[in-house]
């Protein structure tokens, strides 16, 4: 049984968990940063917005995470002290551009009614059972969107593509990226799905 709550229930002590989840889903990305997922756990606690966030409670533990946004909210805010006293100067201050530019801008499809989707993510050990899918299912519920947003997903990242398709998501967009020699990844795919 998978209950899905807001973070922002589940409170502040509880922070620390999801960031391990968000750590869990995205630690590759972040690899230039450190390696100990301890470490990267308590250097991006603080960035997680809790009301934004949501909770797949698996036995009461929290299992997954998704944040789902609207015109003019943020999930992921930083500061660049924190970052700074947890990564040291060259790489605090580095996260600290780099986060600006990759997670702090506008929302390129904002308008009332929409939600973007994004920080999907299942703690490792709780893959494979539904989480993912019964927090979004949850989401797709909600009364007040009538439109779904996921962008940047990368389009080598199978369990996260074939996910969104089963749950009714079509793409909408493929953008070509230029780092496919270092990284593999072809390009980024953004999938919609209309709820209303
Ligand atoms: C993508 C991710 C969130 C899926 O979470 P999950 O809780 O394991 O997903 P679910 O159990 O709800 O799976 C639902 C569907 O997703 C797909 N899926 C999930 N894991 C998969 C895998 N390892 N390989 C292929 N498909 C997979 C399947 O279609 C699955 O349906 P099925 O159970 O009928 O086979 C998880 O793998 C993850 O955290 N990945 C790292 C972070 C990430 O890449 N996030 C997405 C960014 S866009």
């Amino acid at each position: 049984m998978i209950e899905v709550v807001r973070a922002a229930e589940l409170g502040e002590s509880r922070r620390r968990e999801l960031a391990r989840i968000f750590v869990d889903g995205f630690g590759p990305d972040f690899a230039f940063f450190g390696k100990d997922p301890e470490r990267l756990t308590d250097a991006f606690a603080h960035m997680l917005v809790l009301d934004v966030f949501h909770v797949g409670l698996v036995g009461g533990e929290p299992a997954g995470i998704v944040a789902c946004v609207e015109h003019g909210q943020r999930s992921v805010l930083h500061d660049p002290r924190e970052l700074r006293g947890h990564l040291g100067v060259v790489k605090g201050t580095i996260a600290h551009l780099t986060f600006g530019r990759w997670f702090e801008k506008p929302l390129s499809y904002a308008r009332p009614g929409l939600a973007s989707l994004e920080f999907v993510a299942t703690g490792a050990r709780f893959r494979g059972r539904g989480v993912a899918s019964a927090i979004i299912r949850h989401l797709l519920d909600l009364p007040q969107y009538d439109e779904y947003v996921l962008d940047e997903i990368s389009d080598v990242n199978d369990p996260a593509l074939r996910l969104y398709a089963k749950l009714g998501f079509t793409e909408f967009k493929r953008v070509k990226v230029k780092h496919t020699r270092f990284t593999g990844i072809g390009a980024y795919v953004s999938m919609r799905l209309v709820t209303g």
